[in-house]
């Protein structure tokens, strides 16, 4: 039975094919219609997804009628008829609903190796529920603690990142970056009065920040971003013990937005025996975890590489030509992320040793010059190169850089350095890359980096290859065939 997962009407709308728990197609919409964080699913995405056949049953991520009345009676985002309700030949297929957090719950479970774990959802808003805890049991996903709005973990990052002249529900990463650079201590005592516990708020955050009375300057805009990070921090250091103290689990499934805070990720492994975040967390994600508990079982997930298929073979040898002559490659071959990071797929790779590459890939995406690069390397060198006994396939952790002197284009501010691992299994191509590179220059590591403008969406097809070559006048490393 094949099922079509369908999230629209907040910010980054995707929709996911499965067959038997088999993943056939799962992609964003802002991919094909080329508008950033794009709120809706569009005509290109579904005629592409229905290439994979005609569904049986569509999953919708959330109640819509339940969203609809919390925005009447308490307020907050979202809402608007979704596109896909506007296609004659999805009418007559059955349809089931799920709540937004079971849809997140469910995108995490059923896609982890885990029978017997706790699932935690923080995220801005679904319906009401901002704040939940789920016990994962075989098939089996039930709640066992909620919080509702107002109460909110990403309503309190994103008013912050507000206050500092950022987009809300856009650009907490880039609010994330800027902690390095500040000092929480300035703050601390401050901001931690907006979030004191995990029963309390200062008031409700979708208004933003109404009542700071400082002058915000550069350095304060850094020293502010350093402060929210720490409470942030704290509080789910404090949300994670309680799920661990009332269900007793070792093993952690973390989802919704907050998850994407690749800097406090890395603190639940001290806390929890096992930890798997999807690699897309947020609400792009609920699509599958819609599909998956239409499914109601676990699904068959292997690598996010699940969107768009470019095609043709990974071209190992002319990208690591291409380092070695020119220090930076853009690679653009076979199915897209799903996700919001650049796995290898569609990436901007480059040598991480030449201090100055940093500013130079800055300059190409016309980004803000403190901001952060990651590193991807081989899983088998990633504990002798940063200090992790985990693997990262998907760069959802900061960790310390062992020889940040050796690779200083992929270290943060901070020393740290948000790791994406290799499995020689799990993407051939690019660990073939990370080796010859190593063989040639006794360094496993290189910088990757988005594919794209910023402000705009990750490559998706041809035509967004032709653009970019055209925009930089720089050829893009493509598929070989055969
Ligand atoms: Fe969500």
């Amino acid at each position: 039975m094949k099922i079509l997962g369908i999230n629209e009407t907040t910010h980054d709308a995707s929709i996911s094919l499965i067959e038997d728990g088999n993943i056939l197609f799962a992609g964003h919409s802002e991919r094909f219609s080329k508008e950033k964080n794009d709120w809706f699913t569009n005509d290109e995405l579904i005629d592409y997804a229905l290439q994979y056949g005609k569904p049986d049953k569509i999953a919708y991520y959330e109640s819509r009628w339940l969203k609809k009345s919390r925005i009447l009676i308490r307020g907050g985002f979202g809402g608007g008829k979704p596109f896909y309700l506007s296609r004659k030949d999805l009418n007559w297929i059955p349809r089931e609903s799920f709540s937004h957090h079971y849809s997140h719950a469910a995108a995490g479970y059923y896609t982890s190796k885990f029978d017997n774990a706790v699932i935690v959802v923080l995220d801005a808003i679904g319906e009401y529920n901002t704040s939940t805890m789920w016990s994962g049991e075989g098939s089996s996903i039930s709640m066992i603690y909620k919080k509702n709005y107002p109460f909110s973990f990403g309503l309190f990052y994103s008013a912050f990142t507000q206050l500092v002249g950022l987009k809300p529900n856009e650009e907490e990463y880039i609010f994330m970056g800027m902690a390095a650079y500040g000092d929480w201590t300035r703050y601390y005592l401050k901001i931690k009065e907006y979030f004191p516990s995990i029963d309390k708020q200062k008031y409700n955050f979708h208004r933003g920040i109404i009542d700071w009375n400082e002058p915000i300057d550069d350095q304060a805009k850094f020293d502010i971003a350093a402060a929210v990070q720490k409470v942030y921090e704290d509080r789910l250091v404090n949300f994670m013990a309680l799920a661990k103290q009332l269900t007793g689990k070792r093993k952690l499934v973390f989802m919704g937005g907050c998850a994407l805070n690749c800097a406090a990720n890395t603190m639940l492994w001290r806390m929890f025996d096992d930890v798997w975040i999807m690699p897309n967390p947020g609400d792009a994600g609920s699509s599958l975890g819609a599909a998956a508990a239409a499914y109601g079982q676990h699904i068959n997930w292997e690598h996010p590489y699940l969107g768009y298929d470019l095609g043709g073979k990974y071209p190992v040898e002319e990208i690591v030509d291409e380092i070695l002559k020119n220090k930076i490659v853009a690679v653009a071959t076979g199915k897209a992320e799903y996700g919001p990071r650049a796995l290898g797929n569609r990436s901007i790779l480059a040598d991480p040793r030449d201090p100055n590459i940093k500013d130079e890939v800055n300059k190409i995406k016309k980004r803000e010059l403190f901001r952060p690069f990651a590193p991807v390397v081989m899983e088998e060198c990633a504990s002798s190169w940063f200090n992790m006994n985990f693997k990262s396939p998907y760069m959802q952790y900061a960790v310390k850089c062992l020889k940040p002197e050796l690779i200083p284009s992929v270290v943060h501010k901070d020393g740290t350095s948000r790791v994406q691992t290799v499995n020689r299994n799990e993407h051939r191509g690019l660990w073939r890359v990370l080796n010859k590179f190593y063989q040639e220059t006794g360094v496993p590591v290189l910088l990757n980096t988005s594919l794209n403008v910023k402000g705009q969406p990750l490559l998706n097809d041809e035509n967004d290859i032709l653009l970019w070559e055209k925009t930089y006048n720089k050829k893009i490393v493509r598929g070989t065939n055969g």
